[in-house]
């Protein structure tokens, strides 16, 4: 799995790029977008940028389809023939399931359905897969060991829990940072100057978040070791807590975002 092609070289593609070239300077790759700042990347000369698939000449390993789920039909409906004979696809659209594109690569076509993340980028994200029984095990190892490059690579074997992962982890990264955003802007509330506030904010999640990293603590054991009785921080917590509110909220927040992916896949 040496030759890519990658289609839609946006936020999410342009991420899994980044951490794929990191790990395999090596890999020959070429890229599809309408707009790909190729300059980015311009010290490696295995990437090649084109803004037509019709320029593609050889015939992929993996194609990586990362388009929005909107453009999706239109793309694989028009597919040059080099390009549909690719060995594998991969995709990484919200709801889109195997189904889907077994009707318009063939039935018989391995693919992979992902559902990755942004901080890809710098080799973090976590990346939920599933693969339809055509791909062998020896794709499914090289799979992983490429988009490794990328994160953590978590294979299910349910498609029908893709929608409530991509919920999770797809959409996450933009939870925390909306999160960080309301802390921010409730810290300067709170009295704080703006520039001391943005540090804060920013590097507190930073700092807590590679706490979190030593996944053999229990999260609630992080929390408690902030949260002497009757400290200040439980005083906070507390209200965070009134109701079960943020459960509540997260839990709509999820339901929102699965009903969504759902909705994108139809
Ligand atoms: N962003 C995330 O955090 C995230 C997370 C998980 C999964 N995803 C999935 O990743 C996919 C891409 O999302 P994104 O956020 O990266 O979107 P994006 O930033 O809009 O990137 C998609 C890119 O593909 C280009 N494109 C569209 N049709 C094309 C075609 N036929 N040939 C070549 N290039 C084409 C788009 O160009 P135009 O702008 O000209 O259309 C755009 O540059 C989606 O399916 C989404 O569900 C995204």
């Amino acid at each position: 799995m040496q030759r890519l092609l990658l289609i839609g070289c946006g936020k999410m593609g342009g991420a899994i790029l980044k951490g794929v070239v990191e790990q395999h300077a090596d890999f020959h790759i070429d890229i599809i977008d309408h707009h790909a700042n190729a300059s980015l990347f311009s010290e490696n000369k295995n990437l090649h940028f084109y803004t037509s698939i019709e320029q593609v000449k050889s015939k992929p390993d993996l194609t990586i389809l990362a388009v929005k789920p909107q453009h999706m039909t239109e793309l694989l409906e028009n597919l040059p023939k080099i390009v549909k004979n690719s060995k594998t696809f991969l995709s990484i659209a919200a709801g889109k399931t195997l189904h889907y594109f077994e009707q318009y690569l063939g039935s018989h076509t391995p693919i992979i359905r992902t559902m990755p993340n942004t901080p890809a980028s710098i080799g973090k994200g976590i990346i939920a897969c599933i693969a339809n029984k055509f791909v062998s095990p020896t794709i499914i190892d090289e799979a992983s060991i490429l988009l490794q490059s990328t994160g953590d690579v978590l294979w299910i074997e349910d498609e029908s829990l893709m929608d409530a992962i991509s919920a999770v982890s797809g959409s996450g990264p933009a939870y925390l940072f909306y999160f960080t955003e309301m802390l921010e802007k409730s810290a300067i509330q709170n009295g704080l100057p703006i520039d001391i506030a943005k540090i804060l904010a920013r590097k507190t999640m930073i700092g807590a978040a590679h706490l979190m990293e030593q996944d053999d603590i229990p999260l609630e054991t992080l929390r408690r070791n902030v949260t002497s009785p009757n400290g200040m921080t439980e005083a906070g917590i507390k209200v965070l807590q009134h109701d079960d509110a943020l459960n509540v909220l997260l839990v709509e927040t999820l339901k929102a975002a699965t009903k969504r992916s759902k909705e994108l896949g139809a």
